[in-house]
């Protein structure tokens, strides 16, 4: 990557956020000028393998994967970078972002591409790639556009020196897991297959893979340039940084944030001017996450080792406040029918167990007195589907019936008998049909 000509601007104030997203306009893109201007070219190596100082910075600063899994960073460059003796590794850029609340990459890409890109050109000079895909979901065209344009950009100034190209996958649920992109860059249809080869084994054109999501490549840019320490100035000891979170359902002002990890769930509320109206529950990290009652959960911090004594996890990042007059059970049958039909339609415990465990749901909370299923035969099913496909997805969907069935208890049984406490929907969003 060029160190471009200008002059460094001041290393960043490492407590101030936003940090991504930092000078995003509303109306378009932050240009290449405009983006070396506010963070200046990225700080270049002294002496030793570029590569391998890339990966000790995502190593000291503790970066950890914002897809989903929380996956160790540098772990993965590692992995990949040490399969390099098989074959020229490739970089892709994970931008699918199938999760229907979740907006946080695509804010990313609409208002920063370049510091995707440049963490893209970062993360293949540690494995020693020199090709890379940055892959969206076919209904992005903004962020196509954007992408496109500043790859323009950067190839008129010459600011990179590996190919990076653009790829589109459909927009299913599970189109942006890790093994699904692979297929569908290798001509297959954008389902997930059974593992192993791990993508970092045999990925792209059966070369070593590495597969990031595209704010963790965000963040790598960042730390490349300002050092492991400024990273670590927000967020906590064991789950440093910040991140993006998508904020929707009863929030007066919802939208994308950028957190240090560990800020109070109430702190954020706030930040989105608070409630539209009274709540009672939220669901944390998107549709395979956990809902918890607003009470219990107003008094947690988003970090992941707070959330696990609510059996939550940050997950998508994504946070929905569920407003009192919605039925969270009815709500929660809507998405669990969604994510069964999302099901990619190859392993037989995800597409008969979830179509069956999604069905039985319905019946739950379209009145009790058709339900021939109850709650205790739920969680029995729920307990035959985990682990038993490619892919999580089954997992996910389970984890969230699971803490439906938990938080909405009272409502099932107001449900049987022949009640309901919601008096309208509520905006929980599913992608578009199959
Ligand atoms: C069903 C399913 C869907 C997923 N969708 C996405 C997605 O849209 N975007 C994403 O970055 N990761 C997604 N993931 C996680 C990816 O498989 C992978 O872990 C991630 O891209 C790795 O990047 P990270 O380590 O930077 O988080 C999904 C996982 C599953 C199981
Ligand atoms: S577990 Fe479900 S979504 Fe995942 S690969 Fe199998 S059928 Fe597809």
């Amino acid at each position: 990557m060029s160190s471009s000509a200008e002059l460094a601007p001041p290393v960043p104030a490492a407590a101030e956020l936003p940090r991504l997203l930092a000078g995003a306009l509303a109306d378009r893109p932050l240009s290449l000028t405009e983006h070396f201007e506010r963070y200046g070219p990225v700080r270049q190596s002294a002496g030793r393998s570029r590569g391998e100082e890339l990966i000790e910075l995502a190593a000291a600063a503790g970066l950890t994967g914002r897809g989903g899994a929380g996956f160790a960073t540098a772990r993965k460059l590692r992995a990949v970078a040490d399969a390099r003796a098989h074959a020229r590794p490739v970089v892709v850029a994970n931008g699918v972002e199938g999760e229907p609340v979740s907006d946080k990459d695509k804010a990313l890409l609409r208002h920063a591409p370049h510091i995707v890109l440049d963490g893209v050109a970062l993360a293949a000079e540690a494995v020693g790639a020199r090709t890379a895909i940055v892959a969206l979901a076919d209904s992005a065209s903004h962020e196509l556009a954007a992408v496109r344009a500043a790859l323009a950009e950067r190839e008129r100034r010459n600011v990179d020196q590996i190919q990076i190209e653009v790829a589109r996958v459909p927009d299913w649920f599970v189109a942006g897991e890790e093994t699904a992109i692979v297929h569908a860059l290798n001509g297959g249809p954008a389902a997930p297959t059974f593992t192993p080869p791990r993508p970092f084994e045999r990925g792209v054109g059966g070369a070593p893979t590495l597969v990031q999501n595209v704010e963790t490549l965000a963040h790598l840019a960042l730390i490349a340039r300002f050092g492991p320490e400024w990273f670590r100035a927000v967020g906590t000891a064991a789950e440093p940084g910040s991140a993006l979170v998508t904020v929707s359902g009863a929030v007066s002002r919802p939208g994308v944030y950028e957190v240090p990890l560990g800020l109070p769930l109430a702190d954020l509320l706030s930040w989105a001017n608070g409630p539209s109206e009274p709540l009672s529950a939220f669901l944390i990290g998107g549709y395979f996450g956990t809902w918890i009652a607003a009470e219990q959960a107003l008094r947690l911090r988003l970090i992941d080792a707070e959330l696990a004594s609510s059996g939550a996890s940050l997950g998508a990042r994504a946070i929905v406040a569920l407003p009192r007059s919605a039925c969270g059970l009815v709500e929660s049958a809507h998405v669990i029918r969604y994510l069964a039909d999302e099901s990619a339609g190859q392993c037989g415990p995800c597409v008969y167990g979830l179509e069956a465990i999604a069905g039985a749901f319905e019946q739950l909370a379209g009145g009790g007195r058709d339900a021939s299923v109850g709650p205790a035969q739920l969680k029995r099913w729920l307990g035959q589907v985990k682990g038993r496909g490619a892919c999580r997805h089954p997992d996910g969907a389970a984890h969230l019936v699971e803490s439906a069935l938990r938080v909405f208890g009272a409502e099932v049984e107001l449900h049987a008998r022949g009640g309901c406490s919601g008096t309208r929907r509520a905006p929980l969003p599913i992608g578009k049909a199959r």
